[in-house]
């Protein structure tokens, strides 16, 4: 049977029902289609597709063209599973008018569900304007890598108590201003409990947050070793698919230099009567 998608209500109704939301990222087909097939709740296009599958040092090179089309094909792979399609830099910082265009270019051209943008209190204008165009809007708090500079490096955001109560006020502001659901990616446990017992009528997720918030976020690349750079702390290996496929590959190598491979089994052959012919038309 066809497993259906979830709707914001669905979602709410996990939380309502203590049920924990799980959340992957993903960028490409195949993968998707593993992940609906694992029946996943989630699927975030991210821009961390910069760093994962593009192989720059962070996310700002990304554009609003790459992540239609990456996000097109998780749609392929995965079309009964509410995916998120991440808000990429300068696709939503120079004006409300911009956010509005490009979250709308997420929805109408790779048939997204809802969108991701990076930042607090001052990113509540775009926020409103997205929501009130009638695209469901997820905010992200703590560690957000557009900003990584001004936070000075991928650290972990809010062990301060001055700086926690600000991820703590925007946290209530991007609620406010109409986010459905808001990643604390980075912020201490005890900060993320706070911001989830607060919130009324919005989600709140993790990203190496702690166990207290709504549901869990994980980068798939870091879940599976294919990510070459760094692992990050927060990051679970659930697999090294990384070292079964370097395996495979040096296999590989090694069989075609030595002509174990191919086997019969591996090629097409043309018929004797065929063949013969073929040679006296030569
Ligand atoms: O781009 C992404 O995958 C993200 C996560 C780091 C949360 O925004």
């Amino acid at each position: 049977m066809e497993r259906k998608k979830h709707t914001l209500g669905t979602l709410f109704k996990k939380v309502t029902d203590g049920l924990p939301i799980t959340w992957l990222t993903c960028y490409d087909f195949p993968t998707a289609y593993l992940q609906e097939k694992a029946d996943i709740d989630m699927i975030l296009v991210g821009d961390s597709l910069g760093m994962t599958i593009l192989g720059y040092d962070g996310t700002l090179p990304v554009t609003m063209d790459a992540m239609i089309l990456h996000t097109q094909a998780v749609r392929r792979g995965a079309p009964n599973t509410f995916v998120v399609g991440d808000m990429p830099y300068m696709s939503y910082q120079p004006s409300v008018e911009t956010a509005i265009r490009n979250a709308g270019r997420f929805m109408a051209e790779a048939g997204c569900d809802a969108i991701k943008l990076e930042g607090g209190t001052e990113m509540c204008d775009r926020i409103r304007g997205i929501v009130q165009a009638g695209i469901p809007t997820i905010g992200h708090l703590g560690l957000t890598p557009q900003s990584v500079s001004a936070l000075g490096g991928f650290r972990v955001q809010g062990r301060g108590a001055e700086q926690a109560k600000r991820i703590i006020d925007s946290a209530k502001a991007i609620e406010e201003a109409g986010a459905f659901m808001i990643l604390l990616e980075m912020v201490p446990d005890r900060v993320c409990k706070l911001i989830t017992e607060r919130a009324k009528d919005c989600i709140i997720m993790s990203l190496g947050s702690g166990p207290h918030a709504h549901g869990q976020l994980l980068i798939y690349h870091d879940m599976f070793g294919l990510y070459p750079k760094f692992k990050p702390r927060m990051a679970k290996l659930f697999g090294n698919a990384g070292e079964v496929i370097l395996k495979g590959l040096t296999q590989y190598v090694s069989e075609v230099s030595d002509r174990t491979f191919p086997q019969k089994e591996n090629y097409f052959t043309i018929p004797e009567e065929e063949y013969k012919k073929l040679l006296t038309m030569l």
